[in-house]
């Protein structure tokens, strides 16, 4: 087999065989298969598509370039939660020790942002001392000691996603569905979880902008868990908006620690209760009630005990911008918009993201919102506050922020449900 013929067949838009996927994943991952070879079939993917059956063989060809995690030897169900990214998602902040609160252990390999989208991992690393990189021992004994982990995958977990991931971002071959769903699937499914929740995002803020386009990745993605043995569900959630009212790294730890001590804005508490009573279902889990965990305190001692066992100090007082500009309502009436993109955007452009993938983020830069879409106004009162290090920062963000908010007479009709729909 060589890679000229595998690219023909998709470029000519015919359907690879699992033989041919098998091959080509593994040469590619084993360095038989050069980057510009995997560029054009990457693209021939993006732009003729994948049947059901390829998608399947695919992930599970990444699967096996890899080790496969394995949590039998724990005596409780596991579950995750994978959201494909949006603009203040910081639900796994909250979410993880609260499930475990609740009764099911969270292994949870995740993500740095790239682009306008924050990652989890550059989210705690703004926590004195929390260490993203953990050993597979290392992740017991934390799941052992405090219910739940969140932690970088090893170089070990669907290597051949690692470099192909790398590849279609530099590309334009990211937003294709089979190799989303793909790619996602064969970490989650590697990972060894037990069941799975995916927050599937819908927006400007979310790689599918339309609730089209996420039924489809939501649909491909069940069905991959699903066939693999892991039970899975999803819920496509709106991105039209920020989520809660902090976008940065340090900005959404605080936010998430007033979740877990019972307050913090009512979207984001909603959607984290809501995806814990998901997972708890999906791993078979009845014991507490997420609410009452958040009430009585337990999620919040499961958080403080997740962030001291991977080196945190959950005392620590969290890093701050040196400088700050403020956004004021231009008039008086309800806030109908805020653009999700164009929050991420300014966020990145502050310093909370990266360009470049070894690009280092500023742990205190971000926006907080001082209002959300549907919050009644007046003019002359603080909207949003721009947090950097630098003030030439400031310029650009204003710019990403140029008609990204309106005031109006009244609530947009258009804004997304905050839960859309669950498949
Ligand atoms: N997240 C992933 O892990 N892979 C993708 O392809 C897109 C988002």
């Amino acid at each position: 087999m060589d890679a000229i013929e595998v690219i023909r067949a998709k470029r000519d838009g015919g359907a690879l065989s699992s033989a041919q996927i098998d091959w080509v994943i593994g040469a590619y991952t084993a360095g038989g298969v050069a980057d510009e070879q995997m560029s054009a079939l990457a693209m021939a993917i993006l732009l003729n598509g994948m049947d059901r059956r390829e998608i399947a063989d695919w992930t599970q060809a990444m699967i096996r370039s890899g080790e496969r995690m394995d949590w039998s030897m724990l005596d409780r169900p596991t579950a995750d939660k994978h959201s494909t990214g949006g603009v203040g998602d910081k639900i796994t902040l909250p979410l993880a020790p609260l499930v475990a609160a609740c009764g099911a252990y969270v292994p949870q390999l995740s993500g740095r942002g790239l682009g306008h989208t924050g990652g989890t991992l550059d989210k705690l690393e703004s926590i004195h001392g929390w260490r993203a990189s953990l050993s597979n021992d290392e992740m017991l004994d934390v799941i052992r000691d405090a219910g739940a982990v969140v932690c970088a995958a090893g170089s070990g977990l669907a290597p051949a996603d690692k470099k192909l991931y790398a590849l279609r971002d530099v590309t334009g071959t990211v937003e294709s569905i089979p190799l989303i769903a793909s790619s996602i699937m064969s970490k989650k499914i590697a990972e060894g979880t037990g069941s799975l929740v995916l927050d599937v995002k819908v927006g400007s803020g979310a790689f599918m902008k339309t609730v089209e386009d996420a039924h489809e990745l939501a649909t491909t993605m069940v069905e991959l868990g699903t066939d693999a043995g892991v039970n899975t569900v999803a819920l496509l959630t709106a991105m039209d908006r920020p989520l809660g009212r902090a976008v940065g790294n340090a900005l959404e730890v605080a936010e998430s620690v007033e979740v877990l001590a019972g307050g913090g804005p009512a979207d984001v508490v909603e959607l984290t209760v809501r995806l814990a009573r998901e997972m708890l279902a999906a791993a078979g889990v009845s014991g507490k009630d997420p609410e009452d965990a958040l009430k009585d305190g337990s999620a919040m001692d499961a958080w403080r005990r997740m962030i001291s066992a991977q080196g945190g100090d959950p005392d620590a007082v969290l890093p701050r911008a040196a400088e700050t500009v403020q956004i004021t309502a231009p008039s008086s009436g309800v806030l109908r918009r805020l653009d999700a993109y164009g929050v991420g955007l300014a966020a990145w452009r502050l310093g909370a993201g990266r360009a470049r993938k070894e690009d280092p983020v500023s742990f205190g830069a971000g926006v907080t919102l001082h209002a959300q879409v549907g919050d009644i106004v007046r003019e002359g009162q603080p909207l949003l506050t721009l947090h950097a290090d630098e003030t030439a920062r400031f310029d650009r963000a204003l710019e990403a922020l140029e008609g990204a908010y309106e005031v109006g007479l009244s609530a947009d009709s258009d804004s997304l449900p905050l839960v859309i729909k669950r498949i």
